[in-house]
């Protein structure tokens, strides 16, 4: 696919890899891992604009180029497609005059990521939290199950939430009866079908928690206690100190006196 965007002097040429495909918005299509390449031309104007240095941007922050690859035309790989890409804004200028432009927005389709069985032990009363990662391009519906039936949000106090970009089950006081099983973030969408993650939760006994505060004051006892043992140790030890310098004063006078 091959598409030209005017601009005053640029023209912007999309040589897209073999599943791209081009829009009239301006937007590139390619999906994830694929290879998207974009090339920049100058034309027109006098001999000495069409071999004008060009800048490329990515949302507007300058991209490094080869010093081979910034006269006149200018390529641009990107390789492989991340989903950081998406929604990416590529935009080519003239390092002299930026007016002179043009841009392409890609869009990069993917699926979303989900896979899998892990394996989660909460204890009973505790807080359980099962977070599942939908991001997908185009959006996809987000759907929880739990022995693979349709979560019933109204039995067992669960709490969904859900942004683009996780969706989050929440239960603030984990009981066996209710919560213990296998639950299921299930995504669905007419481009990649069905993907989905188990969750297989084991709900445990309480144990009794290592009590660290009491600990922690026992600590701070012992620890005062035996600075005041120091201490008054260090005040016996003044005294005597300070008794003989002054015994060794009186000695001193006495002898003076002596004198
Ligand atoms: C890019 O060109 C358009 C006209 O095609 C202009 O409106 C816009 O301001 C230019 N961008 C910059 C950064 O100068
Ligand atoms: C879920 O966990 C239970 C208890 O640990 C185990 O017996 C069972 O095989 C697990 N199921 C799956 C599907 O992993």
């Amino acid at each position: 696919m091959k598409l030209m965007l005017k601009a005053p002097l640029l023209h912007f040429l999309l040589f897209c890899a073999a599943q791209t495909s081009v829009n009239a918005d301006g937007f590139v299509r390619s999906e994830l891992d694929k290879t998207v390449s974009l090339t920049c031309l100058t034309q027109g104007g006098s001999g000495t604009q069409a071999k004008e240095e060009l800048v490329w941007l990515r949302n507007g922050a300058q991209v490094q180029l080869m010093d081979g690859n910034k006269h006149g035309s200018s390529s641009l790989c990107v390789t492989p497609v991340t989903r950081e890409d998406n929604t990416a804004t590529f935009t080519c200028q003239l390092k002299s005059d930026a007016s002179v432009n043009a841009s392409v927005t890609l869009d990069i389709t993917y699926a979303p990521m989900l896979s899998g069985v892990e394996e989660v032990t909460v204890e009973e009363q505790a807080v359980l939290v099962l977070q599942c990662d939908i991001q997908s391009n185009p959006h996809v519906s987000v759907l929880w199950l739990k022995e693979e039936n349709q979560l019933d949000l109204s039995v067992g106090s669960f709490v969904v939430t859900s942004n683009g970009f996780t969706t989050e089950l929440r239960v603030n006081k984990v009981d066996r009866r209710l919560h213990q099983g296998k639950y299921e973030c299930k995504t669905v969408s007419h481009v990649y079908g069905t993907r989905s993650k188990v969750f297989n939760v084991t709900v445990e006994d309480k144990t009794l928690k290592f009590p660290l505060m009491p600990m922690v004051a026992g600590l701070v006892v012992v620890a005062c206690t035996a600075l005041l043992a120091v201490a008054s140790r260090w005040k016996r030890i003044a005294k005597v100190t300070y008794m003989q310098i002054y015994i060794h004063i009186l000695t001193q006078d006495y002898h003076w006196k002596a004198f």
